[in-house]
């Protein structure tokens, strides 16, 4: 049996994990794997490395991917479908691995309509795909976000400014409320709900009333602004799933607040440093368990279907579901938004 793997999306902590434990169970079941580079665009225009154990065995506290990856969408090619089919067949590969979030998996799902033998992997640091407790990345982007805003803490109180932190999260606030609880955010701002800008600065203002010099704001980039409407975006075109480039969010949100309140306020963008550098231990251990079920399940000829993790048990679902958004507990939000 030949099985590709391939990530698509962004990428994120823990991809390298998956890999090396995808190609440690195919040694188990008798399977070649062969990597696809730079996701759906590598079955495309052919990119493949064939991988063995040797190659991967110390990549697991490897940021990144050693495979690439790209937003490529072969629905937006006229015959692209077809042509990774063709491709597929060429490349003799009885089934695909797509490691990647609701666009990756979303591709491999349509093509199971024309007989791709697939099954999915919950990457995206966002946390956002509904049938899992949580996708791998997402952990390690939450703790580097706290550190880097511990950080923030220290220059902001020493300063008595108002800091604004802006934190990925493009339609889902659970990058912005766990980095907020937990560096313990005095307001948290999620793309699930817009917000009033002038409520944002009057909570600033009752703080500094309280004698509160300091306010840490945590905002995802995706929050939507009461007064502009929408998102903010730093470029016009969208990608190739329909995604606008976001960003500015917590600089706009800055600006208005030192304009409003008089009070002396700065905005850091953490971005992609939430994606970028080694996995932590919980991702390191989810990863290599999911890329491990993700195997099995091909040697059980499950497809169709994502792994996922349920309490403590890895599962696997249909992937049609897998990939329907995560709603943002409201509860969490409303822990986070009790120490304002
Ligand atoms: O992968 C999800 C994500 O990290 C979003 O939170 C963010 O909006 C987007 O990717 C940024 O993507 P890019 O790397 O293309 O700038």
């Amino acid at each position: 049996m030949r099985v590709g793997v391939l990530s698509g999306g962004g990428d994120c902590a823990g991809i390298n994990a998956v890999i090396r434990g995808i190609v440690r169970r195919a040694e188990v079941h008798g399977a070649d794997v062969v990597g696809i580079r730079r996701g759906w665009a590598g079955l495309m225009e052919p990119d493949l490395l064939p991988l063995n154990y040797g190659m991967v065995e110390d990549i697991l506290g490897v940021g990144g991917t050693i495979l690439l990856t790209s937003r490529t969408n072969p629905y937006k090619k006229e015959g692209g479908p077809e042509l990774v089919m063709k491709n597929v067949k060429e490349a003799r590969l009885d089934a695909l691995i797509a490691i990647g979030g609701e666009d990756t998996q979303g591709v491999a799902h349509r093509l199971a309509t024309l007989g791709l033998k697939a099954v999915g992997v919950p990457k995206t640091i966002d946390n956002d795909l509904s049938e899992t407790d949580v996708t791998f990345g997402f952990d390690t982007a939450v703790n580097v976000a706290v550190d880097a805003i511990d950080r923030i803490r220290t220059t902001g109180t020493s300063h008595e400014r108002v800091m604004v932190v802006e934190v990925m999260g493009r339609d889902a606030g659970w990058i912005a409320t766990h980095a907020g609880i937990a560096s313990g955010a005095h307001i948290i701002l999620v793309p699930e709900e817009e917000f009033d800008i002038e409520a944002v600065c009057a909570a600033v203002l009752a703080r500094k009333r309280a004698g509160k010099n300091f306010t840490l704001i945590v905002t995802a980039e995706g929050a939507r602004v009461g007064m502009k409407k929408g998102q903010v975006t730093t470029a016009q075109e969208l990608d190739q799933f329909g995604h606008p480039k976001l960003g500015g969010i917590g600089h706009l949100l800055a600006a208005e607040i030192e304009k409003s309140t008089g009070l002396e306020t700065r905005d850091v963008v953490l971005g992609h440093i939430l994606r970028g550098g080694p996995p932590l231990a919980f991702d390191r251990v989810l990863s290599t368990r999911l890329g491990v079920a993700a195997m099995d399940l091909v040697a059980k000829n499950r497809f169709d279907r994502m792994v996922a993790l349920r309490g403590n048990a890895i599962v696997d679902v249909g992937i049609e579901e897998a990939i329907k958004p995560k709603v943002l507990d409201p509860g969490l939000l409303a822990v986070g938004r009790m120490f304002g």
